[in-house]
């Protein structure tokens, strides 16, 4: 466990969208219990693209799924935008959900008997269409595929898509509902180096426009794109990077 006194905190001047504090998730099997992440605190910035880095089993998807309120901690809280997701019941969290987060996944997860277009206006049906009414969701699926350069390719199904420009799609889902966050586990994992150079540009963009990008990468090529990152070593922050964290030094992290 990181010793609090000797742990590091960097304060650096942007506002931060979401608090993560003392953040502690454990998992209670028959036999142990242990714990994936061990008292986090740091910042997302407002309007950053921010990386979770960190080698396999560091507790990367463990820490997205508790920002994107998916699972609870344990110990601590997340504070988003001044609303403390632990407080809140399924439902209500279900909902925030749908107003707040964006989500993109590694496998795009896109329907494949819909068209790139019903893709995105089937993510408006689920979430209420983002304070819009129903006669303007299709103009705003549109405006969505466009923002992600995807206006040539509506009416494609995502089998006659190339991985990127399925990915797009997927990010335009995303938008749908004109969320503040986006939230992305290994959003080119599943994509060629250019391909994702070219993703990430996109990424970039959208926080140009008011959107906050968190995402998860193992590799630390990707993760130097970022404005603001935190590294995970053993469900524990060993390095920050444009944002307030309490690192723990390495020579604590026990593995
Ligand atoms: N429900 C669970 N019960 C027990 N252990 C779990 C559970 N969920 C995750 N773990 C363990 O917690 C650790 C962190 O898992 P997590 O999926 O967050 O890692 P990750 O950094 O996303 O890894 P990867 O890069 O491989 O996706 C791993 O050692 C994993 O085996
Ligand atoms: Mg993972």
């Amino acid at each position: 466990m990181s010793d609090m006194h000797t742990a590091t905190r960097y304060h650096l001047n942007a506002p931060a969208l979401i608090q993560v504090e003392h953040l502690t998730r454990s998992v209670t099997t028959r036999t142990q219990q242990t714990t994936l992440l061990h008292d986090l605190t740091f910042d997302v910035p407002a309007q950053s693209l921010f990386a979770i880095n960190g080698p396999s089993g560091s507790g990367k998807s463990t820490l997205l799924n508790m920002l994107a309120g998916i699972d609870q901690p344990t110990k601590g809280r997340v504070i988003f935008a001044g609303y403390e997701l632990k407080a809140q019941s399924e439902n209500a969290l279900a909902r925030w959900r749908g107003h707040n987060v964006g989500i993109i996944f590694q496998f795009f997860q896109l329907i494949p008997t819909l068209t790139a277009f019903e893709n995105v206006l089937l993510a408006l049906e689920l979430g209420g269409g983002g304070g819009l009414r129903r006669k303007d969701w299709r103009g705003r699926a549109r405006v969505c595929l466009d923002t992600v350069e995807m206006g040539a390719f509506t009416q494609r199904l995502p089998a006659e898509l190339s991985g990127g420009q399925q990915q797009r799609v997927a990010i335009a889902r995303a938008l749908a509902n004109d969320p503040p966050v986006l939230i992305a586990d290994e959003p080119t994992g599943n994509l060629d180096s250019v391909t994702a150079h070219s993703i990430f540009q996109t990424l970039t963009n959208l926080t140009h426009q008011k959107k906050t990008v968190i995402y998860v990468t193992h590799n630390p090529q990707f993760a130097s794109l970022a404005s603001a990152r935190i590294d995970l070593l053993d469900g524990q922050i060993v390095h920050a990077d444009g944002t307030t964290a309490i690192i723990t030094p390495l020579k604590e992290v026990h593995s």
